[in-house]
């Protein structure tokens, strides 16, 4: 958990600090909440104490909470260069219609899927019911005490309205060997890096995966585990099982090994990934290339599809076989996201870029050269293609794919331009699937 708290704690008085814990009769019955990212921007001392204080709670002690001083300012200045957070929490002094005119500039450098919370210090309803249109998830008034910002969070991630925190991105080779997991691996990285949101790759290819090898992880415990007995995975076991590879990112690595058959039943897979995305904001899925009951499943299943292919033409069959069951079964989703991978090998006969984007009509998002030294390295060395040259064109790619996925490919200075409200920004995370983005 990281704390860049621009204040130092016990300077002042601080009734909200002072108060006991649990001043409640009935014990409180907030939920952990997720791996998500939290960053508030107060303009009380008091209460990025309280913030900070509420950050040490166990129930938050996997979220990634950040505080910071100077409210709403602040944070547009801010986000202006970064991509927001899973959950924003805001203080305001303003009153009604000052605040209001914040929370619109805050919207405007908004990324899709981030909520808000905002503390201020007028009690006023029709306040309240304002930001509530808005799209703003909480409003609490100071002063804030521990127990009520773990509560306001909790809710929010707990509300079977609001749907589970993480989203599924399943990636699917159109051949085997065309580079599927390898895509996976490093898209996840690059989300995980870059936009420094918590991701956990699950690699279903059991017998076979090769996420272990290229985290250099070689974890006893992992997905098989999960998968043998899906009813008895809870948070507390897939801490466990997951495998830590860096700050933002995990692994629920596959065993590798043949000593048993892996038939795996769909019904288990789709529990063991509806736990996972309780829990974490992004699952890579790494499908190995298979159209079984489980494998289709869980591709057609997925918030997002990505499908790597190599220009030759089983792999076009392939591709467009993949899209056109996506397209017909996933009416209202975005199409899936096309990477067009190891183009140019040297002597190859290749269908190009175009000629392929045009016969499936699906214009490839990635364009991903052939490079044996850059790749070979990466997976012997078990790193990622960032890690051994984050100048090479590749590693763009996968930055950019990052952002294509996780929404955040609009400029922030395009997106200042539109003066939508936070609502409609808040409801994307729903509808995003939704839009024809790609
Ligand atoms: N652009 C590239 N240039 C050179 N080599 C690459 C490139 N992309 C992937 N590779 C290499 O190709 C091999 C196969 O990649 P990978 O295992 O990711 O494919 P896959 O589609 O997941 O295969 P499988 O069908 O076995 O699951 C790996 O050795 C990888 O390093
Ligand atoms: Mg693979």
């Amino acid at each position: 958990m990281t704390s860049d708290a621009a204040y130092s704690l016990g300077q002042g008085t601080n009734p909200a600090l002072d108060r006991p814990l649990e001043p409640h009769s009935e014990p409180s019955r907030a939920r952990p909440i997720p791996r998500i990212n939290i960053q508030a921007f107060c303009e009380d001392q008091d209460t990025a104490a309280v913030i900070q204080k509420a950050s040490e709670d166990r129930r938050l002690a996997k979220a990634h909470v950040t505080v910071q001083m100077g409210g709403v300012q602040a944070a547009v200045a801010f986000y202006r260069n970064a991509s927001t957070p899973n959950l924003i929490i805001i203080e305001s002094l303003l009153d009604r219609t000052d605040l209001l005119g914040d929370l619109d500039r805050l919207a405007e450098v908004c990324d899709p899927g981030t909520k808000v919370v905002a503390v201020g210090h007028i009690n006023d309803v029709l306040l309240y019911r304002e930001l509530l249109r808005r799209g703003v998830s909480e409003y609490v008034v100071a002063p804030v005490s521990v127990l009520q910002v773990i509560e306001s969070i909790s809710t929010i991630y707990t509300d079977p309205q609001t749907g589970p925190v993480g989203q599924v991105i399943a990636f699917v080779g159109a051949k085997g060997g065309s580079g599927s997991s390898t895509v996976c691996h490093n898209t996840a990285f690059a989300i995980a890096s870059a936009l420094k949101s918590d991701v956990v790759i699950a690699d279903f290819d059991l017998p076979f995966g090769t996420a272990g090898l290229d985290f250099n992880q070689d974890p006893i415990q992992g997905i098989a585990d999960a998968l043998a007995t899906p009813e008895r995975l809870d948070e507390v076991l897939l801490d466990r099982l997951l495998s830590r590879c860096s700050d933002h990112l995990s692994l629920f690595a596959a065993p590798g090994t043949l000593d048993r058959a892996y038939d795996l039943d769909p019904q288990s897979c789709e529990t063991v990934l509806d736990v996972v995305r309780e829990n974490v904001p992004w699952i890579a899925v790494d499908v190995p290339h298979l159209w079984t009951a489980w494998a289709k499943q869980v591709v057609l299943r997925a918030d997002h599809v990505v499908i790597t292919a190599a220009p030759d033409l089983a792999n076009l069959r392939n591709a467009k076989n993949l899209v056109d069951q996506l397209k017909a079964t996933r009416p209202n989703d975005r199409a899936p996201l096309l990477v067009l991978n190891q183009v140019g090998v040297p002597k190859r006969p290749e269908i190009s870029v175009k000629d392929f984007g045009q016969a499936i009509e699906l214009e490839p998002k990635a364009i991903i050269e052939f490079d044996a030294q850059l790749f070979g390295t990466a997976a012997n060395n078990g790193q990622m293609i960032e890690e051994v040259s984050d100048k090479a064109k590749a590693a763009e790619q996968f930055r950019n794919l990052a952002n294509l996925l996780t929404d955040r490919s609009e400029q922030k200075s395009e997106r200042s331009s539109i003066l939508a409200p936070i609502l409609g920004r808040l409801r994307l995370t729903k509808t995003s699937t939704k839009r024809d983005v790609w």
